[in-house]
């Protein structure tokens, strides 16, 4: 009788899990999306940038209200039409730079925010080491104005957008949030060890407050519209939008940093992830992220791939060339880099799901839509 009981129960739970959760699940998600469970006010800092505005397609289309603060020094007005082109919906938009700390102690005063999201930072390397007071001036002194306004406010969720470079120049790969930071070998991811020991210290001084620090290893591609994606002004410092302008004749030639380090082809390895897939990962981090204490996750894919393997794949993907030529290395850079993204699969259910070939055709559709 028991071995009978056993079987039956056995079978209820097979079918259980594997049709009425998932319809559960799904139904939850439907009530969610219509009666607006969970919906939050999020202030995105740098919210009209590369990334930034990224994330605020994605927290839009998860039925979130979405407030920016930009001073466009990196990025152009048009950038929240696109956002509103992809997801008819409005973003509430200050213009001015968080150094401002009256202008921004006003929104904190004119909206009821429930969440932060950190992207207003200076992130070039090379151009770090140029301009190391501009960097430190910038990047911390909004973090702290930030950090102000969200304990006098009683703000007490932000996801601070960090970077790989904090890990340095890493003594193993792939690399693990608990792998020890580095000495950072530039004032960008200098500027972000700080930022993030900044907010660390908050946390521990505010024990209510939810901290999340996502390091994102390198971000690139474009949203599928071809309306978003990165046109930084000026010279790119990054590779993937100076690969962009030399395979649109925007530039002349792209000049690899470096052919004699210690990797497959000798030129420098990094994580390349999809810039949807980082912004996917930000709205699971502060819905899942809200209770109080210190989360820390890696944003990568887990796979590596070399400065001449990413050009050849664009070449491949989009049927163009890409003229290049060896230059010797650049000051601050490392070998090898990439992700053990385990952490953010297990905490927060998210996975890169989209491949270099990816990121390499969203960036070219977004090339072409740009020159229109
Ligand atoms: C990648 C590789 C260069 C330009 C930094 C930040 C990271 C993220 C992206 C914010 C390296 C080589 C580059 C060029 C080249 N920032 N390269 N010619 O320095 O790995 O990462 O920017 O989200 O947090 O640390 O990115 O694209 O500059 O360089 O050969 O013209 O391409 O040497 O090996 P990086 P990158």
């Amino acid at each position: 009788m028991l071995i009978l009981s056993m079987f039956f129960i056995s079978i209820f739970l097979y079918f259980f899990y594997y049709y009425c959760l998932p319809f559960i699940i799904w139904y939850n998600e439907y009530v969610k999306s219509i009666y607006g469970g969970n919906k939050m006010k999020v202030l995105v800092a740098g919210g009209a940038g590369y990334i930034g505005s990224h994330i605020c397609v994605e927290l839009l289309q998860a039925n979130h209200e979405v407030i920016v603060i930009d001073d466009f020094s990196n990025s152009k007005p048009e950038v929240l039409g696109y956002i509103k082109d992809i997801t008819g919906k409005d973003v509430k938009f200050y213009e001015f730079n968080i150094l401002d700390e009256k202008k921004t102690e006003q929104v904190f005063i004119e909206n009821e925010i429930d969440a932060v999201i950190h992207c207003a930072a200076f992130k070039a390397v090379g151009e770090s080491v140029e301009k190391p007071i501009e960097y430190y001036t910038n990047n911390l002194t909004t973090t702290l104005i930030v950090a102000k306004m969200m304990k006098k406010y009683h703000v007490n969720n932000i996801v601070f957008s960090s970077s790989a470079t904090v890990y340095g120049d890493p003594e193993v790969v792939p690399l693990t949030e608990d792998c020890k930071l580095g000495e950072t070998t530039n004032p960008y991811g200098a500027s972000k060890a700080m930022m993030e020991r900044i907010l660390t210290d908050v946390q521990h001084a505010c024990p209510e407050m939810s901290v999340t620090l996502l390091r994102y290893f390198n971000p690139i591609g474009a949203h599928e519209s071809g309306l978003l994606g990165e046109d930084p002004k000026g010279i790119p410092n990054n590779l993937m939008p100076y690969i962009m302008k030399v395979a649109a004749g925007e530039l002349p030639c792209l000049g690899v940093f470096g052919d004699d380090y210690d990797t497959p082809d000798g030129t420098g390895v990094r994580d390349y992830i999809h810039v949807v897939d980082l912004a996917k990962g930000h709205v699971l981090a502060i819905e899942k992220y809200n209770k109080p204490g210190l989360h820390v996750c890696n944003l990568g894919t887990g796979q590596g791939y070399s400065v001449l393997e990413l050009v050849h794949a664009f070449e491949r993907v989009n049927g163009v060339k890409v003229k290049y030529e060896i230059k010797p290395r650049r000051a601050g850079d490392i070998a090898t880099c990439y992700a053990d993204p385990t952490r953010a699969k297990e905490e927060l259910g998210w996975v890169a799901t989209r491949g270099i070939d990816e990121m390499c055709r969203d960036t070219w559709n977004f090339a072409k839509t740009r020159m229109k």
